[in-house]
């Protein structure tokens, strides 16, 4: 057995699921769960028809690089979104949504013979730090700052730590910080990245749920704007399932450097990992309307609004940048917090020290002490249902709140 497999950690909902056992939640309300950051609004009936209407597409293999039309939709959006001319023929490709994308591309830029370190997050999204085990690495997390709007403090990452490093992942918008990096952060990675070597891959997949009038700046924008039009050592990857609410379609996109493109195209094919024909042809009908995802945006724009301050009269918590999650401070442990509201008043959150690890024990020797888990006294509540439920959720912890104090 791969003995890299036991280095991984159990997932959030894993943790999640076991603190719960043994409860049983108060049978006077119904369950609502603002636990899991899965899309719920409803997926607009043209990608359904896209899809159904592509069966014929089942009778073919598909190429792992994608269709011509399919490249063709990155471009046009990666023009209208962000402003940037990007070469479909070796510049980007179609993966199966972001998750196996972000996974697979530690496993393709990872050198193991060099005691490589990846640089991430922390809070993070926890593909990031499996991915880094699997490929031999050691994860360093870098916490974020709450008092500069939860921006990830990069200068605390020590020096010895940067020479080993051979990849950072970067979350903007934040899971699940909701946080946008600005250029001056951007521009401070890409100094780094040029002094140390490793390669930048930037998550976007909530780039498009947004809640100020700006849309957040991308990480190719923020090197186009800054003269590296050849995004050297950035690859970003950007995914429909949040902007088209489409989940389980499992369809996204890289985009980047072109010699890591390469390679990582090299890597898939052996992995196997290309785009069904049928989600293919689905995914360029998405990728080709915005009229959806300004709805899709405007839902969340008005839930936000509804919710954000009925939950702020009573804990530590505001509008985010973006995403769908609110990012909330409790007193005490997030932990006792989610297992008592559960108990109390059968809604389910994410304790926030489950998505973070504590800076001890998670970093290498030589940067022990680093912190305690930059998670704890938070919980992640996710608002993807619908507005009636997240507003029944808000006054339930109300509720409990104010019985607890
Ligand atoms: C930060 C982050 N990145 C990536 C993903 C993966 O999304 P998908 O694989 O659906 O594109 C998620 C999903 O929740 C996420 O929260």
């Amino acid at each position: 057995m791969n003995p890299l497999l036991s280095r991984l950690q159990p997932y959030p909902f894993e943790r999640l699921r076991q603190l719960f056992v043994g409860i049983t939640p108060n049978a006077d309300y119904r369950p609502i769960s603002l636990g899991i950051g899965e899309p719920k609004h409803p997926t607009p009936e043209f990608i359904k028809h896209a899809l159904t209407s592509s069966l014929d597409g089942l009778a073919q293999y598909p190429g792992t690089a994608g269709e011509p039309k399919l490249r063709d939709a990155f471009r046009k959006w990666q023009m209208t979104r962000y402003g940037l001319v990007v070469d479909t023929n070796t510049q980007m490709l179609p993966v199966n949504g972001s998750r196996e994308a972000l996974f697979a591309f530690a496993q393709t830029v990872i050198d193991p013979s060099q005691n490589p370190v990846v640089v991430c997050p922390n809070p993070f999204y926890q593909i990031y730090e499996g991915a880094a085990l699997l490929a031999g690495a050691q994860p360093y997390f870098a916490p974020v700052d709450p008092k500069r709007n939860f921006a990830v403090d990069w200068d605390s990452v020590p020096l010895d730590i940067w020479a080993r490093t051979q990849l950072i992942y970067v979350c903007s918008p934040g899971n699940p910080t909701g946080a946008v990096m600005p250029l001056e952060e951007w521009k401070k990675l890409f100094a780094l990245s040029d002094r140390f070597g490793f390669v930048i891959a930037s998550d976007e997949c909530y780039s498009e749920i947004y809640f100020r009038d700006e849309p957040p700046l991308g990480g190719m924008q923020a090197a186009s704007k800054l003269g590296r039009s050849d995004f050297r050592r950035l690859v970003s990857f950007t995914s429909l399932s949040k902007r088209s609410n489409v989940p389980g379609l499992r369809s996204g996109f890289v985009a980047g450097d072109s010699a890591y493109i390469k390679q990582f195209l090299l890597y898939r094919t052996y992995h196997g990992s290309a785009m069904s024909p049928v989600v293919q042809r689905a995914s360029a009908a998405a990728w080709e309307d915005e009229k959806h995802v300004v709805e899709n945006r405007d839902m969340y724009r008005r839930k936000f609004a509804e919710v954000t301050p009925m939950l702020a009269t009573v804990l530590d918590v505001q509008l985010p940048d973006a995403g769908f999650y609110l990012w909330a401070g409790v007193k005490g442990s997030d932990v006792d917090f989610a297992r008592e509201l559960y108990a109390q008043y059968n809604v389910t959150v994410l304790p926030g020290s489950y998505l973070a690890r504590d800076g001890s024990s998670g970093n290498p020797e030589s940067s022990k002490g680093a912190g305690a888990n930059p998670g704890a006294g938070r919980i992640r509540m996710a608002l993807v249902a619908e507005t009636a439920e997240c507003l029944e959720a808000a006054q339930r912890i109300v509720q409990f709140v104010k019985n607890r104090s």
